[in-house]
């Protein structure tokens, strides 16, 4: 299966600096043996898409709303990404259940929602470190995944230890491996499983050559064009 990198640039990025780094990531995009996607924040989403249109790296959104429309001031419903030229969202990160308290089951209608709307879903789950030290790591996960991937889902899932996230920190490669195996038990052969938490140039080879392990998602490291594509090019072809 071929691998995706995914870049989370969560609230980062000024409209100067999104499309400086959109512009040099369609130069460095071609010849890639992966997959690559950004996710800027909305309010970038249609510059950068329009930046990327035709190139190797597709463009992403970084959460939806589970209705098509309606009175929800604020928020951003799944047609309009799609509309501002996203191709995939990202669900339940876990800033978004910790910070906004998103629960497996809004997580579940999200998905729905963003599949009505012609995206490809890439859905987050990952313990936390008291929950790893509690020996529960793979319990949450699964528990996650029942919760929040609808039948028959068909886009991609995000493991990312919370713990890893943004700390320099990563789960052994045998730990990584045993969670990636667990997840592809219970979600089938067909899903992409991305691991992510503190991926950087140096430690993406090692990652992205562990069995089950379909890419990578990226936060701080995808900021950075030369970073980002330096990890992409960590991809085994
Ligand atoms: P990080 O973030 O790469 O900065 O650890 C990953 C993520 O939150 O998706």
């Amino acid at each position: 299966m071929r691998r995706m990198i995914a870049g989370n640039w969560k609230m980062n990025m000024l409209s100067e600096g999104a499309l400086q780094l959109a512009g040099a990531l369609r130069r460095g995009a071609d010849r890639l043996g992966c997959e690559l996607l950004v996710c800027p924040p909305a309010t970038v989403l249609s510059a950068v898409a329009h930046v990327l249109l035709g190139s190797a790296c597709q463009t992403g959104a970084q959460d939806c709303h589970a209705e098509a429309a309606g009175a929800h001031t604020g928020d951003l419903a799944a047609p309009m990404l799609r509309d501002a030229g996203a191709t995939h969202v990202i669900l339940g990160h876990s800033e978004r259940r910790a910070q906004h308290g998103e629960t497996d089951a809004m997580v579940h209608a999200k998905v729905e929602a963003a599949v009505r709307a012609g995206l490809v879903p890439i859905v987050c789950v990952g313990e936390t470190l008291a929950e790893r030290e509690g020996g529960r790591a793979e319990s949450v996960v699964a528990g996650q995944l029942a919760g929040s991937l609808p039948h028959g889902f068909a886009g991609l899932v995000a493991y990312e230890p919370v713990w890893a996230i943004g700390t320099g920190r990563t789960p052994t490669q045998a730990d990584i491996a045993a969670m990636h195996a667990a997840i592809r038990h219970r979600v089938g052969a067909a899903i992409r499983i991305l691991y992510g938490g503190s991926v950087k140039p140096e430690n993406a080879a090692a990652i992205l050559a562990l069995p089950e392990v379909g890419g990578a998602l990226v936060g701080g490291a995808s900021l950075d064009a030369a970073s980002f594509l330096a990890i992409a090019a960590a991809c085994p072809v």
